[in-house]
């Protein structure tokens, strides 16, 4: 039985775990034992971010879990108050001290905010902390190809990894595609928001033939496709089956299957007009 999920190498040099634990709306106290748990069984990433107000308790848990820093790929994104160069930096050193560690392995800006339009000065602010070596990665999340051609162009630096709101009903296949163009992998976050899909006729049908849970078929779409995925759960059991995921088969025909269930852009929500 596979207990760690493979890695997906990033453009910058960094293998990343394909799937991880997810950690929104969760206290302190619940990350921290999410956390401890999760690595107990195998799990080998963790997101967070300073909007979720748990970084503290994510820390905690790592500690707990007694693993070796290099072990383990922490993820945490900034707010867009800390849109510029100076700004990036404070964000940064407020999250390690809020985790009590000394590197970032994977820093995201958390949305474009394109209305304060100065998303380009936080991905500068990105590009010197890991030139500096405070994160081994850089990234962003929620950001559009147009978005993503404007701090490129800015930097000549394409972030490592964009984290979008993807699943079985919004696939994101045109984002996904000029990701694959420009070497940035992408992440899926509420890969099993709305629940409603894990009924999905077309989903339950899959883990039937494949022998696995609807969750794990979604999960399985995404990581066989080389999707990282932050899949969250409060229950150990739960955590466990989405780790398990890993180990499922599905056949391009599975896949197709999933993919066609795909009701378009509508259904995310828009980057253009929401952040914080
Ligand atoms: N970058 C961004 O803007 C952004 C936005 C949202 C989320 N995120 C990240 O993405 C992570 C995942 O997204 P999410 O937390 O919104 O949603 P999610 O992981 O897609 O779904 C979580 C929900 O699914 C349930 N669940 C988990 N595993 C299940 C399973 N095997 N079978 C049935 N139900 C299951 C959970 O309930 P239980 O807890 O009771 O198991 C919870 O209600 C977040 O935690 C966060 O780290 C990022």
């Amino acid at each position: 039985m596979t207990t760690t999920a493979p890695t997906v190498p990033l453009s910058q040099g960094v293998e990343m775990p394909l799937l991880g634990l997810g950690t929104a709306r969760m206290d302190d106290a619940e990350a921290a034992e999410s956390v401890r748990s999760a690595i107990e069984d195998g799990y080998r990433l963790v997101d967070t971010a300073e909007n979720y107000g748990n970084e503290r308790g994510v820390g905690q848990g790592l500690r707990d879990a007694g693993i070796g820093r290099d072990e383990v790929f922490v993820t945490t994104k900034l707010n867009k108050r800390w849109h510029s160069v100076d700004g990036a930096r404070q964000a940064c050193e407020n999250s390690l001290e809020r985790l009590g560690l000394e590197y970032l392995d994977l820093l995201l800006v958390h949305w474009p905010n394109p209305d304060q339009d100065r998303y380009v000065e936080a991905w500068e602010g990105l590009v010197r902390l890991r030139e500096d070596g405070l994160v081994r990665a850089i990234g962003t999340s929620n950001f559009k190809p147009h978005h993503l051609d404007r701090i490129i162009e800015a930097t000549g630096v394409a972030p490592a990894v964009n984290q979008i709101n993807l699943n079985p009903y919004a696939t994101r296949a045109a984002t996904h595609a000029y990701h694959v163009s420009h070497g940035i992998v992408t992440e899926a976050w509420s890969p099993l928001r709305p629940s409603t899909m894990l009924q999905d006729p077309v989903v339950v049908e899959v883990a039937r033939r494949r022998g696995c849970t609807p969750a794990q078929a979604v999960l399985r779409w995404l990581t066989q496709r080389g999707i990282v995925t932050v899949p969250k759960s409060s229950s150990a059991e739960r955590r466990r089956e989405n780790l398990a995921s890993v180990d499922v088969q599905l056949t391009p025909n599975d896949i197709d299957g999933i993919d066609a269930l795909d009701r378009g852009e509508d259904h995310v929500t828009d980057s253009d007009a929401f952040g914080h």
